[in-house]
This record gives structure tokens, C-alpha cells and sequence, in this order.
């Protein structure tokens, strides 16, 4: 198996810092516990710099007009990366940003798609756009964002920064993100995480149950992660935020399940920690705010792209063309 770059350092970066070993995360000099909560606002002013996205989504609505019928029937995925595409450039960071929930919402309404409130924040306009909003969800689905905003080197980041050290632009370099966050070893885990919900509800031995898919050869969605060795701290701030939204059996349920799920990996690798990931509440928290898990990818992307720009810009103020060598290990000419 190849190395898949574990503990290679690629950047130094002012963004965030992993301590996998703690369980920490540190956003631009927060602790994402302090930042998580004021949501995904204050998550662009301190990785971005950007007070204020109304008048980017006005402005990405009024480029998107003739897309917007040809959007619903797509899966949001696809909707995502086809309204990206088409947005006429030069496309600047607020209108990229702004750009996801505008499309997200048109997959839903096509050309319907109202007019974005330029006075609102993003959270609140885009859940009005897409049609259910309450003070409960915008915040839960703020913190969200806020939360999985940025995460040190992960697959999509480092894609971002690669597409960047080549010298493209912006647009073209999230799109090369989009597509690395939504393999279901990054991004595209929270729906086989409800899956798993889902088939286990009514089993009474919870443990068997899963050790039975573990003997298959399956892995548990929302446990392991590349560099924490301990629990994700997203996972804590997420469960939080899922309980302060409302009373919930299905959480309550979820974390029966953590539960069992953490028992049965440290029986199945106890040489390697298997935790809790930032994909396990995420489902529940984004099936709670009223999603459909085909939607969850393309959330992911929502807070995440605050990062990938953000990376974007530190690659091409300081960083060199990301260029690493392979070993021919092929046979040689006759
Ligand atoms: N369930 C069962 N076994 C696991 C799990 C899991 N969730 N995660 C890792 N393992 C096992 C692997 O089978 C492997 O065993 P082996 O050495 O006998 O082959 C060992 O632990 C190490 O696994 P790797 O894939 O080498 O570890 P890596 O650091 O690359 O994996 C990853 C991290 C991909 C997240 C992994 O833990 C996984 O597949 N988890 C399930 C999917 C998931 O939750 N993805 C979301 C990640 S969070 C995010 O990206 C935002």
C-alpha cells in the first residue's frame, strides 16, 4: 500500500493546525470550540477577510439565470459542479463562496428560484431559498459550516493547492476540490453513516451487529480518521449543536450507536485508535436541519470552500509549483 503521504509537510500555513495526538483544532487562531458557534460568518471574516456575501449571491443569482432551469432533476452534486462551471468570469472569492448556496437552492427551484436577500446572512437566505427555515436551523446548520471550514491538509485542500501552485484560477481549483471532497473516504461518508443508522434500528445486540460487518470486510462510516488518535473535535461540537436544536430520539440513537461502534474497534484494531469522526454527527445534525443526504456532500462543500479559497490564495502568495516525483517500478525496454 503506498503511503498516501502520512506526515508529509506540504505548506506552512496561517490557517489551522490539526493536533491529532489532543484531539485540537485551531482556526486561524481560534479554538474551534470559541468559532464554531458564532457560525459561518464569523468562519469567512477570520479565514477570508469577508464581512458580508448578499450582494455576491445577488450578483451570482443574476449570472445564473439561464442555468437555473437546467438545474433540478440533478443530483445536488451534479447541480453544484454544473452551476460552478458555468458562472461566467472573472469569478472573485465572495462570488464563489456566495455561489454554493444560490446553486444548491436552484437544483430545488429552477428558475423559480427567488431573488437572494442581500440583508440576510448567508445561512438564513439560503435556508429561506431553499425553503425551511426556523432561528433552530439557521444556527444549527451556521455551526455546521463553521465547523468543517477549514481542517489542515486533507485531500481536498491539498488538491485546491496543487490546482493553485500551477497558476489557475480561483474557480477552477474549487471545482478540483469538489470532486476530492466527495469520495466517501472524505466528504461523501454522512449518508452511509444514516444508512447505518437506518439498518441497525430494531437489532438488539447492537455489538454483534456491527462486528458482523466488520467481519465482512466493511468499514464503519464516521469512525477513523488520518490523524486524530483520539475523537474528532468536530464530533463533540456537532453532537452539541444537534442536542441544543431540539429534543431528539434519533440522537439519543446515534449515540447508542457511537457507543457500540467504539467498542467493537477497539476489540477489531487495537493497535491503531478508531474514533469518532466529524461524519458521524454530521449526519445527524444535517437530517435534523430537514436535508436529504444527497445533499450532504454538497454541504460539506458549503462551509469547506471558505477553506479551499483561503488555501488557494496562501499557495499563490508564497508557494512553489507542486510538482513530487514517482518511482518507476515498470519493466524496462527490451
Ligand atoms: N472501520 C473499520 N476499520 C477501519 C476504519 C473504519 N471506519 N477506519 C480505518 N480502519 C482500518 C482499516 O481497515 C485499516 O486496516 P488494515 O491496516 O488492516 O488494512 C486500518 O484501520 C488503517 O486504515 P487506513 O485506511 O490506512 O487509514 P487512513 O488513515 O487512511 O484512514 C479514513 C482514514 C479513510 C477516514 C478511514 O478511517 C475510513 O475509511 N473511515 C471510514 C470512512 C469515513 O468515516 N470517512 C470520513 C472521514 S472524515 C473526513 O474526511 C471529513
Amino acid at each position: 500500500m503506498g503511503s498516501g503521504l502520512e506526515g508529509i509537510v506540504v505548506a506552512d500555513t496561517t490557517l489551522s493546525r490539526v493536533d491529532g495526538a489532543a484531539g485540537k483544532l485551531v482556526i486561524a487562531g481560534h479554538h474551534l470550540e470559541e468559532l464554531a458557534p458564532q457560525g459561518f460568518e464569523q468562519a469567512a471574516q477570520v479565514l477570508l477577510g469577508l464581512a458580508g456575501l448578499g450582494e455576491a449571491r445577488v450578483r451570482v443569482w443574476q449570472k445564473l439565470q439561464s442555468v437555473l432551469p437546467l438545474l433540478p432533476g440533478r443530483t445536488p452534486l451534479e447541480g453544484l459542479r454544473m452551476g460552478l462551471a458555468a458562472l461566467p468570469g472573472p469569478i472573485g472569492e465572495a462570488e464563489v463562496v456566495a455561489a454554493f448556496p444560490v446553486i444548491l437552492a436552484g437544483v430545488r427551484h429552477g428558475a423559480a428560484l427567488p431573488r437572494p436577500d442581500a440583508n440576510l446572512g448567508q445561512v438564513e437566505d439560503f435556508l429561506r431559498l431553499y425553503g425551511q427555515s426556523s432561528p433552530d436551523r439557521v444556527r444549527g446548520l451556521s455551526t455546521y459550516l463553521a465547523t468543517v471550514s477549514e481542517h489542515g491538509m486533507n485531500a481536498s485542500t491539498f488538491t485546491a493547492r496543487v490546482v493553485a501552485s500551477t497558476g489557475a484560477e480561483l474557480l477552477d481549483a474549487v471545482l478540483a476540490a469538489l470532486g476530492a471532497l466527495s469520495g466517501p473516504l472524505h466528504g461523501g461518508a454522512p449518508g452511509p453513516v444514516l444508512d447505518l443508522l437506518d439498518e441497525l434500528e430494531g437489532e438488539s445486540d447492537l455489538e454483534a451487529a456491527l462486528q458482523a460487518r466488520l467481519d465482512a470486510g466493511q468499514r464503519l462510516m464516521g469512525f477513523g480518521h488520518r490523524v486524530y488518535r483520539t475523537r474528532d473535535p468536530r464530533a463533540s461540537v456537532l453532537k452539541k449543536a444537534v442536542a441544543q436544536m431540539a429534543d431528539s430520539p434519533r440522537l439519543r440513537w446515534a449515540e447508542k450507536v457511537e457507543k457500540a461502534a467504539l467498542t467493537v474497534l477497539a476489540r477489531h484494531k487495537p493497535e491503531r485508535r478508531l474514533e469518532t469522526n466529524v461524519e458521524f454527527y454530521t449526519a445527524v445534525l444535517l437530517e435534523a436541519v430537514g436535508f436529504e443526504c444527497t445533499m450532504f456532500t454538497p454541504l460539506f462543500a458549503t462551509g469547506r470552500v471558505l477553506g479551499w479559497t483561503a488555501h488557494y490564495h496562501e499557495q499563490r502568495r508564497g508557494g512553489r509549483l507542486i510538482r513530487p516525483d514517482s518511482r518507476y517500478v515498470g519493466p524496462e525496454p527490451e
